[in-house]
């Protein structure tokens, strides 16, 4: 098979695990004899230093024009300590998520066996974690109008905001998840407060419906927060709105051993994409230490989602598995005996290839 694959490296440490990730897409490419055409492309910080808007149109042309999309990470401190930027790197992420139409962004948390004992949580908790985000990602409280500043300065404001048919797609796509796995889904959401929650429930009761066989159920977000690290083994399928989302899955990467090791997949209307969900870890930039196993199994997940092509995935899985068997790691995963980012990047690129 031959494969257009847009590369955006982006910030801090982008471009040191992309690397990563592309010499695993060159062994797999040996090993099960495809081509990939890769094409670089320029996004956040980087792309705000290159041409001023931190996604250009140019890069967006060519995520269009390809098959899938791999994204290494975004921020940059110089504009974290400027709440005044106007034009942030972030917006760039924002806006391709927009413009690509990326509204579902799945997020799997499976614990590793080797890896139990750098989780800081018990290992009867731990062991054999398995469940899957599905976040919304163009909607809510990241896009919501009215948002800005009063004249004076003094008073701020954010609006979280839904329709029927973007919760209506999120869940049905969660429905779909748990048919797959083990037919169950938990709605997440804040509604003894927020109207979005109210109708998000609604709908997703109304959606429930079409698929007698799941198992719905309803989950306030401070309580979810609280039983995702209880009792991490009850979930199968989380569905939730952005912002819950993205905080939830942060929290559900300390369960893994590291936020360095989770992958995501964002899929919707136009060229998915695929990308560790850490961000761009800027006091490692350019030291070859940050973990490449996000991306690395995030280009498992492009195989699986993007091309249909399950032994090319499994083969990335199974190559990462026996790195952390091997404890082949960064220094998160092991202080004594760390190697670096393109260490690990080879060791699992030849293991795919023997
Ligand atoms: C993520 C990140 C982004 C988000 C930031 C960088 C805007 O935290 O992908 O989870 O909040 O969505
Ligand atoms: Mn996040």
């Amino acid at each position: 098979m031959k494969m257009k694959i847009a590369v955006l490296p982006g910030d801090g440490i982008g471009p040191e695990i992309m690397e990563q990730g592309i010499k695993v897409c060159q062994a797999i490419g040996k090993k099960f004899n495809h081509e990939f055409e890769f094409n670089y492309g320029v996004v956040g910080a980087t792309a705000i230093d290159d041409c001023g808007n931190p996604f250009p149109d140019k890069t967006f042309e060519l995520c269009k024009n390809s098959d899938a999309v791999l994204f290494g990470a975004i921020g940059d401190p110089k504009y974290d300590n400027d709440p005044k930027a106007k034009i942030r790197p972030e917006q760039g992420l924002l806006a391709m998520r927009k413009q690509l139409g990326l509204f579902a962004n799945v997020r799997p948390v499976t614990t590793f066996p080797s890896l139990i004992e750098t989780s800081p949580m018990r290992k009867d908790l731990v062991e054999d974690v398995d469940f899957v985000v599905l976040r919304e990602l163009t909607g809510g409280i990241y896009f919501g109008k009215p948002q800005g500043r009063s004249e004076d300065g003094n008073t701020a404001y954010d609006s979280s905001v839904y329709h029927r048919y973007e919760v209506e797609r999120i869940v049905r796509l969660a429905c779909e998840y748990a048919m797959q796995r083990d037919k169950r889904v938990t709605v997440v959401d804040k509604a003894n407060v927020l109207a979005t929650s109210r109708l998000w429930r609604e709908i997703a009761g109304e959606i429930s419906k079409e698929y007698p066989e799941v198992t719905m159920d309803f989950m306030f977000v401070d309580n979810a927060a609280m039983q995702l690290i209880q009792w991490p083994k009850k979930f199968d399928v989380i569905v939730t709105e952005n912002m819950f989302g993205d905080i939830l899955t942060d929290e559900a990467s300390v369960i893994t051993g590291s936020l360095g090791l989770l992958p995501s997949a964002s899929i919707g209307q136009l060229t998915s994409v695929f990308e560790p969900i850490h961000g761009s870890y800027p006091q490692a930039k350019g030291k070859n230490i940050a973990n490449p196993l996000g991306t690395i199994l995030s280009v498992a997940m492009m195989f699986e989602y993007a091309f249909k092509l399950n032994a090319e995935a499994e083969a990335i899985r199974n190559a990462v598995m026996h790195s952390l068997e091997a404890n082949f790691v960064t220094e998160d995963l092991s202080k004594e005996n760390a190697r670096t980012t393109s260490e690990v990047g080879d060791w699992i690129a030849g293991a795919i290839e023997k």
